[in-house]
């Protein structure tokens, strides 16, 4: 096993009835309170009135910001790091999911700087060495932005929609309650469960084979997440499936699983240029394209992985030829999102068109080929593109 430093402070209160503490934790950090939402959700499932109240019982001068769109906008995170420097606030308060929190953390960053909050992203990134505090009351289980460092914002003036880590993003205190996340359509819970799978995906497949332990942990999510977001679908408002699957979303991303591998994602800068065109949903992207990337990868030096997974996921029969479970664990990984999951099967589905093939392929490899399980160039991520048009 490789070296490596695992430092996840996070303190998370976890399950229902936790919000209580939610003003004390607060008042840690000071009086004055930026809270940021979206598009109205948190209203409508009354969250908003109880933060809202509890908060202003609690004595605390509370600022707002909505409108956090779905794949978060530099517009949004510019605003918010201006209200923080206008109104001198001490904490944020990040209400709702993945994209809510991720632009609340360059807010965060944002107030600590004089420029631009986009210089934060690209080649040529600024360094994000402060951040004002972070909290979070998570309402999706998805991205794992609750308790991890990164963010991925978009610019649409650029086109662009890109990542960064930085520990001074992560949040201090994460609160996360399943019942939240009774009212999230079955698209988005879809969507979550892609997503969530994904970043366990990313990790596992990898030609390391001394992560024994990492490995285990890792079967055991993913076999969580195919047995309980079915549940989740059926049965919206079912605690069980809702908690296995928002604690799960925490740890798929919180550098637990990581254990020092160096090789780098592939799904996920590939699907951050769909979605930085097309504006589709996050998860509904890797979706499309992970059995597609796990197919082009499949071959002799791969295929231990394959049998693994398939195994040890999916209970696929262990007496096979490796070929033959290497394509069942693929075939059956597509049958779950597709079909379990009712995700979309194809680019043409989602309107995405081949003319944008090329530009997305060298987008996704703007920092370099991915040195992930396979090395991808330009030319393979746009081969993986042409098969997700069946
Ligand atoms: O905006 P509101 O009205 O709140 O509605 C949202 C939004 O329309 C709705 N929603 C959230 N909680 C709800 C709810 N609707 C009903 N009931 C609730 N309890 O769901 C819609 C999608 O929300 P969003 O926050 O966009 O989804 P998600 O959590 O999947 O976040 C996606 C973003 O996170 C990034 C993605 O790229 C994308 O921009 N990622 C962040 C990562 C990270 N921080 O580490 C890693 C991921 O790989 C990912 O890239
Ligand atoms: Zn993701």
């Amino acid at each position: 096993m490789n070296n490596f430093v695992y430092d996840i402070p996070t303190k998370v209160y976890f399950g229902e009835n936790q919000l209580g503490k939610l003003a004390q934790e607060l008042l840690k950090f000071g009086r004055r309170v930026l809270m940021t939402y979206g598009g109205g959700s948190i209203k409508k499932i009354g969250l908003y009135d109880r933060v809202v109240g509890e908060l202003k019982a609690a004595g605390i001068e509370l600022y707002e910001l909505s409108g956090i769109e779905p794949n978060p906008r530099i517009e949004s995170v510019r605003e918010g790091a201006r209200m923080c420097k206008e109104h001198n606030i001490d904490v944020l308060l990040a209400v709702g999911g993945g994209s809510t929190l991720d632009a609340t953390k360059f807010m965060a960053a944002g107030a600590c700087v004089d420029h631009d909050p986009w210089e934060f992203f690209g080649a040529d990134a600024k360094p994000i060495e402060c951040a004002l505090p972070i909290v979070t009351i998570l309402t999706l289980a998805a991205t794992g932005s609750e308790m991890d460092t990164g963010g991925v914002i978009s610019n649409l003036a650029t086109g662009d929609k890109l990542g960064r880590l930085a520990p001074a993003l992560l949040p201090r205190v994460s609160f996360l309650d399943p019942t939240l996340t009774y009212s999230v359509s079955r698209f988005q819970t879809a969507c979550g469960a892609a997503d969530m799978m994904s970043h366990i995906i990313e990790v596992y497949f990898n030609t390391q084979k001394d992560l024994f332990m990492l490995d285990c942990f890792m079967e055991g999510m993913l076999k969580t997440i195919v047995k309980y977001a079915p549940i989740a679908l059926r049965e919206p408002e079912n605690y069980e499936a809702r908690a296995n699957l928002m604690w799960t979303s925490s740890w798929a991303i919180n550098g637990f699983i990581n254990g020092g591998k160096r090789k780098a994602w592939s799904c996920h800068p590939m699907e951050h240029e769909l979605s930085a065109i097309y504006d589709i949903t996050h998860g509904l992207g890797l979706a499309i394209l992970t059995p597609r990337w796990m197919e082009y990868c499949l071959d002799e030096t791969t295929v231990d992985k394959y049998v693994q997974y398939g195994v040890n996921v999916f209970g696929i029969d262990a007496s096979q030829d490796k070929m033959t479970i290497a394509r069942e664990s693929i075939r059956l990984t597509a049958e779950f999102l597709f079909d379990t999951l009712g995700l979309q099967r194809t680019f043409g589905q989602v309107g995405i068109k081949r003319e944008d093939y090329a530009v997305m392929a060298q987008k996704a490899c703007r920092y370099g080929d991915i040195k992930g399980f396979k090395t991808l160039t330009p030319a393979d991520v746009e081969r993986i593109f042409e098969m997700c048009e069946q």
